[in-house]
């Protein structure tokens, strides 16, 4: 399983998916830069997310804060104090790791075996010149609460969400995108009365797993865990993981929190403004309550491909294949001329090409190499069809489409391509 996890990353250096962060100086630890197609990969998942969570719904707010906030936020919200892991230093080689993560042999270093320090709370905040760069996206939700409440007159229950970065000086960074320094989250708080909590954490709950499966992320891979009270966030009354079965070990891919009153509450006190919804029906004034479904993006898109790659024999070749779901795959149809030097066949295809890219914008066009290498290519990049131009094309106006998971072909009329890719995407 190791070996299935550095294939990934090999395979995301190699097809421009996630490369290491700043790696012509050496490679930043804890940071990875995505690619032209992991940018278009990553663009995608946040847009489905969004349609699903925000868009579709008549409940859900969107909306986008700043990266950088004041002191006095974390200090309402608890992470000037509470946001910090147990950190211990080799007295040897200096290297530092997480007490909480190492083995049995906690006393000596994992690297050198040297003496380690005593542990410290190690806060993983980042500083920069009095404001701290978000550790979480949650609380611009919290703190435009109000700005949200006067602007949209929303009634209870209701959600505001965003998409956004947020930054952890995380002790160890490491297994690629999982635990990394910066990274994006999607996230809603979704604001309840008090005695209505216990549903709507179910609803969230069963909404999480719709998610994931619409995402293609191998449903039999996940598994809740009910975090124990000592284990939780300190703002938590409540909390699910959702774990993933990644090659290191079953280790959490999203959350569902029950964060009480807690946020508003704090920040009420703090700042001194009323944050208390007013009931439209029984003019009763109070601080709603919240459920706060959580997904990481970069945990999203190492488990989708963990989901979704496979190495299998199409036709009596091997090959690899991303099988992601066609709204998400970075490539969604790659144009082929069968032949390189008919000049004719050349220009259909480019023709057929621009007219795809216009509609669909992630559209390839590949001239390079035999078409069973082309086909190669594109798999390992989970574009799930392939349209080649040939010399029956500039008799009857047909091209062949081939499926990336069957390999079959069937043929198809240039201008109804449109409507047909279409259909598919919807
Ligand atoms: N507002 C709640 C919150 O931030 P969290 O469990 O601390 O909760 C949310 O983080 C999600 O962010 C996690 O479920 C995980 O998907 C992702 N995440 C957390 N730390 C991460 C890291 N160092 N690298 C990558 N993703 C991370």
């Amino acid at each position: 399983m190791e070996n299935k996890l550095e294939k990934i990353v090999s395979l995301c250096k190699r097809r421009g998916f996630v490369f290491q962060g700043s790696e012509i100086y050496g490679g930043l630890s804890g940071v990875w830069d995505y690619g032209p197609l992991g940018s278009e990969f990553a663009h995608n998942i946040k847009e489905l997310w969004w349609d699903h969570f925000v868009r579709s719904r008549e409940d859900m707010f969107g909306i986008s804060s700043g990266i950088l906030m004041p002191e006095s936020v974390w200090k309402a919200s608890g992470h000037m104090e509470d946001f910090a892991d147990p950190l211990v230093e080799c007295k040897k080689c200096k290297k530092r790791f997480r007490q909480d993560e190492l083995d049995e042999k906690k006393s000596k270093c994992p690297e050198c075996g040297g003496e380690l320090s005593e542990p410290r709370q190690f806060n993983m905040m980042f500083e920069t010149n009095g404001l701290y760069l978000r550790p979480e996206i949650a609380q611009g939700m919290f703190v435009n609460f109000k700005n949200v409440l006067d602007t949209m007159r929303p009634k209870l229950p209701f959600g505001i969400a965003q998409i956004g970065r947020a930054f952890r000086n995380e002790i160890s960074p490491r297994d690629f995108l999982f635990r990394v320094r910066e990274f994006d989250l999607m996230e809603f708080e979704y604001f309840v009365n008090e005695s209505d909590w216990k549903e709507n954490f179910e609803n969230w709950r069963k909404e999480m797993w719709v998610w994931i499966e619409k995402a293609g992320i191998n449903k039999t891979m996940v598994n809740e865990l009910e975090v124990a009270k000592n284990d939780r966030a300190h703002y938590s009354k409540r909390t699910i993981d959702f774990e993933f079965d990644f090659p290191f070990g079953k280790k959490e891919l999203y959350g569902l929190a029950y964060r009480g009153d807690y946020d508003l509450s704090r920040h009420t006190e703090h700042s001194k403004v009323d944050l208390k919804y007013s009931d439209p029906v029984s003019g009763e004034k109070f601080i709603p309550h919240v459920i706060e479904p959580t997904f990481g993006l970069g945990r999203t898109i190492l488990a989708v491909l963990l989901s979704a790659y496979y190495e299998d024999e199409l036709g009596g070749e091997k090959r690899i294949v991303l099988r992601f779901n066609p709204q998400i795959a970075p490539v969604k149809i790659a144009v082929f001329p069968l032949v390189k030097n008919k000049e004719n066949v050349v220009s259909k295809a480019r023709e057929i090409f621009v007219t795809l890219k216009k509609k669909f914008g992630a559209v390839d066009f590949d001239d390079n190499g035999n078409i069973g290498k082309r086909y190669r290519r594109q798999d390992e990049i989970g574009t799930p069809w392939c349209v080649t131009v040939d010399y029956q094309t500039l008799e009857d106006d047909t091209v062949t489409i081939r499926d990336r998971d069957t390999g079959e072909q069937i043929r198809h009329l240039v201008n109804e391509l449109e409507n047909y890719f279409a259909e598919k995407l919807a």
